[in-house]
């Protein structure tokens, strides 16, 4: 069941069709419902339902109760891709709620609920014995703090990050001579930007990123939470020719921030540009291990729900 059909629930769905045979190599998988608070509601989707909304329409049905309607549905897995709300995380976290309540597993590219109420939905997770999967919030499909899934025993030290795609477009564009205003609307035009922008441009989708990595490090207190931590965005930000300024996000486990930060020459992260992200662990076993690759995007956000839909419903044979 899809809930929300914007840019990553379309994404998704179009995904899911295109990679038809990968999907359903793992079994018997269908996209069953999508609901949307404003688009409407439609049961068994036709595969040209991502087409047919792109083109300005909507959903069969009217717009039901969306907590209600998770509940009363027989779906396995909800994947919830409505927009972010940084204050607390609603409504999706309302959604998650019902849906690992009601014995579902779900699937997030959400960053409040999971940034701001990890606490609760992990206890409800253990409660229900469910899953609750969310690679789509941090780095879209490019492998992030995922990775510590094939490291077993490994410690990280360390993290310092690339984590907004938006910011790290605008820097990029700047530099290359465009306007801030330009280059924001172009960002927009690509389905990077958060449907408010200024959460890009602040530090607060970095933010949010970072507090999401601490809590899968388990560095989870008031130094790794949006008031405890320094923020600061890209506004007024005007690089020097020649000179790398990045909105970095550097965590440990006594403190978190996320600030614009002039990276030396050689630094590997100062290379990273556009809508690429980075993330790079100081670890006990490996020393620096860094990944690199699209951090926002409608099919890239898609690729780390279908990442997430496998974890859930795969292995696939032969590792692919
Ligand atoms: N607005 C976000 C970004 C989208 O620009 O990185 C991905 O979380």
């Amino acid at each position: 069941m899809i809930i929300g059909f914007g840019t990553v629930g379309k994404g998704f769905f179009d995904l899911f069709h295109e990679k038809r045979a990968v999907v359903q190599s793992l079994g018997s998988v269908e996209i069953s419902e999508i609901a949307s608070s404003r688009l409407g509601y439609e049961l068994r989707p036709a595969h040209d339902t991502a087409e047919r909304v792109d083109k300005g329409g909507k959903l069969r049905e009217e717009a039901k109760d969306i907590p209600e309607t998770i509940r009363r549905s027989d779906a396995d897995i909800v994947c919830e891709f409505t927009t972010v709300n940084m204050n607390n995380g609603e409504p999706a976290f309302s959604h998650i709620r019902a849906a690992l309540e009601s014995g579902k597993h779900v699937i997030t590219t959400n960053k409040g609920p999971i940034a701001l109420r990890y606490r609760e939905l992990q206890s409800l997770v253990a409660k229900k014995g469910v899953l609750l999967k969310f690679k789509g919030t941090v780095m879209a499909g490019t492998p992030s703090y995922n990775i510590l899934d094939l490291l077993p025993g490994l410690e990280v030290k360390m993290v310092r990050g690339i984590l907004n795609g938006t910011s790290n477009f605008i820097l990029s564009e700047v530099e290359r001579g465009r306007s801030f205003e330009e280059s924001l609307v172009h960002a927009q035009r690509l389905g990077y930007a958060e449907a408010d922008p200024t959460m890009d441009i602040d530090g607060y989708d970095a933010a949010l990123k970072a507090i999401i990595i601490s809590n899968v490090l388990g560095w989870q207190d008031e130094r790794h939470s949006l008031g405890g931590m320094e923020i600061s965005g890209i506004r007024n930000i005007s690089p020097a020719a020649g000179e790398k300024t990045k909105l970095l996000a550097s965590i440990n486990e006594k403190s978190a921030s996320v600030k614009s930060t002039k990276l030396q020459d050689g630094d590997l992260l100062s290379n990273v540009d556009g809508v690429l992200n980075a993330l790079e662990l100081e670890t006990d076993t490996l020393g620096r291990i860094t990944s690199i690759g699209p951090g926002a995007g409608r099919k890239q956000t898609a690729q780390a729900a279908l990442t997430d839909l496998v974890s859930i419903v795969g292995p696939l044979p032969n590792n692919r």
